[in-house]
């Protein structure tokens, strides 16, 4: 294990502090066994629940690319375009508990080191269904996972209490996440939807329930792209589409804004960052503004299913810009751009008097 990497998040010693996100490439054993031999430092498994769920017949998950000469975005593959973003529609795991429960275990003693924390979901309208939650997390804890995952942020729910409908209420996220932490002697991340006016809000929330850490974003409520030539949605099923996610490079500045707001207003709280992060200067970003660990989702699922170029590139580029900059630990350059990030008034001008705020010059109102 470098030491240069290891780094302590939320009480649990990760070897590194990349994970893979609650998504595709952390859906099975296989998968997850794959990627701790490929030298991710943590996973965040697929979400999991306590019922069965039935995805839409067809694709689940589709590419935007874009071509370098001309502003054409389309989801059919052509060589030499680039990736703009991932889009899906898929529902939490297809396997329930049950399933999941003796291989969280088997994954466990196969890589004691390696950080495993489950992602868990449950509707929340009664006693009964904040139950359910407290259920997924004991089993997933019996089982030796080293933490759980709230999923309060999956954008495409039909009910209103659960996933980003939870995640869009601070009443009830906080509901949730004092019924989790009541039964938890694992630490509780609380993975919060983009989707807000004021993400500091729901983070204030989780956190007063008692959340251990934020982890942000989930993807970005959108539609695919209509093709003009057929005018149908690039992906839809008997021709209708529903509101999916986002995810993927053109996520990454967006994200970037919601995790400023939130580690500035909670500077001593911990943060994973997800969102567009496909190496480490995509990376890099989220620790410069106060994340701990980060997470990833849409590039690892473009390389062979979980990621084992994009963790290389990940520690390589971690361990040379260190090494670079003579820093010891993340600790060193965690949060160092934090401050930087302030009211538009802050920003110097040419004429620092010529400036205020958008009211009349001689206002009714102080800059
Ligand atoms: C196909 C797909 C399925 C996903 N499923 C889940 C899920 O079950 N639980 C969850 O918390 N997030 C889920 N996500 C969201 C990802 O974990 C991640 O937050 C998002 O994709 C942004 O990261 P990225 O830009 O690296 O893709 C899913 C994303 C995709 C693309």
């Amino acid at each position: 294990m470098s030491k240069l990497l290891a780094t302590t998040f939320t009480g649990l010693r990760f070897e590194n502090p990349f994970l893979l996100a609650s998504a595709p490439p952390t859906e099975s054993e296989s998968n997850i066994m794959r990627a701790f031999d490929a030298g991710w430092g943590g996973v965040v498994t697929k979400t999991i629940g306590l019922h069965p769920v039935a995805n839409v017949a067809g694709p689940k998950t589709k590419f935007l690319r874009a071509e370098p000469d001309s502003p054409h975005l389309s989801m059919q593959k052509r060589p030499g375009t680039a990736l703009h973003s991932s889009w899906n529609w898929e529902l939490i795991s297809d396997k329930t508990l049950d399933w999941w429960i003796p291989r969280l275990g088997r994954i466990k003693n196969a890589h004691p080191s390696k950080m495993l924390i489950a992602s868990i979901m449950a509707g929340s309208g009664s006693d009964e269904e904040l139950r359910h939650w407290q259920t997924l997390a004991k089993a997933c804890q019996d089982e030796g996972c080293d933490g759980i995952e709230l999923n309060l942020s999956c954008p495409h729910m039909d009910r209103k209490d659960m996933g980003s409908n939870i995640g869009k209420d601070p009443e009830l996220l906080s509901v949730v996440t004092m019924a989790v932490k009541e039964v938890a002697r694992v630490p509780v991340w609380a993975k919060l939807t983009p989707s807000t006016t004021d993400i500091v809000v729901e983070a204030k929330g989780a956190f007063l329930a008692g959340a251990n850490a934020i982890t942000s974003s989930n993807t970005f409520p959108s539609l695919p792209l209509v093709d003009p030539n057929t005018l149908e949605f690039e992906m839809n099923v008997d021709g209708l589409v529903s509101p999916g996610g986002l995810g993927g490079p053109a996520i990454l500045p967006l994200s970037l804004a919601k995790m400023a707001q939130m580690t500035q207003a909670f500077p001593d709280k911990a943060f994973s960052g997800i969102g567009g992060i496909a190496d480490f200067p995509t990376a890099l970003n989220y620790f410069l503004l106060g994340c701990g660990t980060v997470q990833v989702c849409t590039a690892a699922m473009l390389d062979s299913a979980v990621g084992p170029n994009v963790i290389k590139r990940l520690t390589s580029g971690m361990t040379e810009t260190m090494e670079k900059r003579g820093w010891t630990s993340l600790d060193d350059f965690r949060g160092l751009l934090r401050n930087r990030v302030v009211a538009h008034s802050a920003i110097r001008r040419p004429d620092a008097g010529a400036y205020h705020g958008g009211y009349e010059a001689e206002g009714y109102a102080a800059t």
